[in-house]
């Protein structure tokens, strides 16, 4: 019998445990660290009694446990199994993303209790992100699994202290027909450098981020915005880099929809920055303002405890964007958006700690360029030439 260690495997410490996680297959096990030690003595097809010779510091009963644990959870694989077939295919696909992005992934697809099982404990009962609670016939539909109790942190956050600027309320028109908003809008990465009015500002801002109306979710109110929220939980909040705005100062500014607001953060945010902010990106010195979308992630896992909520937090970030862009297309802006940024400096330009308060997205907006020198040309013969359009 030959066994190797299992190329999609992530170990570490929870709880004081220490955890081995083989995935997509494995089960996240609780085992003595020397486990570590064991599962290195299996880096290629080897037996275990080879191993047992290689661990030879370690009792060989240790270690023939150890083996017969690893290999119950999935850390070790037998050579010309199904699983451990499926494990080269896995590391293969997910290539240079591993072990990060597989690992987020696989480990965060399940229903796992958070406490990992033991060898003769697996498993636990399975719980969803988004499962309503009972609610009695005709109430509102209650957002998801009872949250935690205790304090919950504000529905809104405010920085009580930034000098803020009260934002106009007219709201801007927003007549432009669907069809016309939904194919016209491009990312633009060719601005003409002109300002934007604050009006402008105000109403995207109110438009993607303000809230639309409060429900009672039976622990008290919660919002909603033109985007659907995992939960309507609003974890995710704005923060503007105004660049070229009309009657702003260049600065970091946290938008407060409450209020209708924006709170001044940092002063300053020059062109220069803004481009070594988006990881060097030359368009990002040309729109007349960023918009950093940070998660603010109490809100979320107070009331989903499941680290799969995290995922709800990107999808979130997405949606704010995509009507982030729409509405920027209908107020005849040029929207564009990066994932491409150096979250500890943008977040310290919002003034957030960057673990509690993350940055997951930055959106920008200007006047779009007439003719957009960095947009893409259209696919021709060539192109087409070059592309296999269907397959398996
Ligand atoms: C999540 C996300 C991240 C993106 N990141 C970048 C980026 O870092 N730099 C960039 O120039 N464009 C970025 N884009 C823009 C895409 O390149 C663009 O959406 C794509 O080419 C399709 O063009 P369209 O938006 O005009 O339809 C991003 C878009 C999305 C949705």
């Amino acid at each position: 019998m030959r066994l190797r260690r299992s190329r999609c495997l992530t170990c570490y410490w929870h709880d004081g445990a220490f955890v081995v996680h083989p995935h997509p297959h494995g089960m996240p096990t609780a085992l003595h660290p020397a486990a570590a030690e064991v599962l290195a003595a299996f880096e290629d097809w080897t037996t275990p009694g080879e191993a047992v010779e290689l661990l030879g510091h370690l009792a060989p009963e240790t270690a023939e446990e150890a083996v017969t644990a690893l290999v119950r959870c999935g850390a070790l694989l037998l050579h010309g199994s199904e699983e451990a077939l499926d494990d080269e295919r896995a590391a293969r696909r997910w290539g240079s993303w591993m072990p990060e992005a597989s690992f987020f992934h696989h480990a965060t697809q399940g229903v796992y209790d958070p406490a990992p099982a033991t060898p003769d404990a697996p498993g636990s009962a399975p719980s969803t992100p988004d499962a309503p609670d009972p609610a009695p016939a005709g109430s509102l539909p209650a957002p998801g699994p009872q949250e935690a109790p205790g304090p919950r942190p504000p529905l809104f956050t405010g920085f009580p202290d930034a000098p803020r600027v009260l934002l106009p309320r007219r709201p801007a028109g927003l007549r432009a027909p669907f069809d016309e908003v939904l194919y016209d809008r491009r990312t633009h990465r060719d601005f003409t450098g002109a300002p934007v009015s604050l009006e402008t500002l105000a109403s995207l801002l109110a438009t993607t981020f303000g809230p639309v109306d409060f429900i009672d979710c039976g622990r008290g109110a919660l919002y909603r915005r033109t985007s659907p929220q995992g939960g309507s939980r609003q974890e995710i909040d704005a923060y503007v880099g105004a660049l070229r705005v009309d009657g702003l100062d260049p600065g970091w500014y946290h938008y407060d929809g409450l209020e209708h607001a924006l709170g001044l953060l940092s002063e300053g945010c020059t062109p220069e920055d803004a481009v070594h902010l988006c990881a060097g990106q030359a368009w990002a010195g040309r729109p007349a303002f960023l918009v950093v979308l940070a998660a603010r992630l109490e809100r979320m896992s107070l009331k989903y405890p499941t680290p799969r909520a995290y995922r709800v937090c990107l999808l979130d970030a997405g949606h704010l964007g995509q009507t982030f862009a729409l509405t920027a297309t209908a107020l005849g802006l040029g929207p564009a958006q990066t994932g491409a940024f150096r979250d500890s400096e943008v977040a310290g330009r919002c003034g957030l700690d960057g673990t509690g308060s993350v940055p997951l997205y930055v959106l920008a907006a200007g006047r779009p360029a007439p003719v957009d020198e960095d947009a893409p040309p259209p696919a021709g013969v060539a192109a087409f030439g070059a592309t296999v359009l269907s397959g398996p």
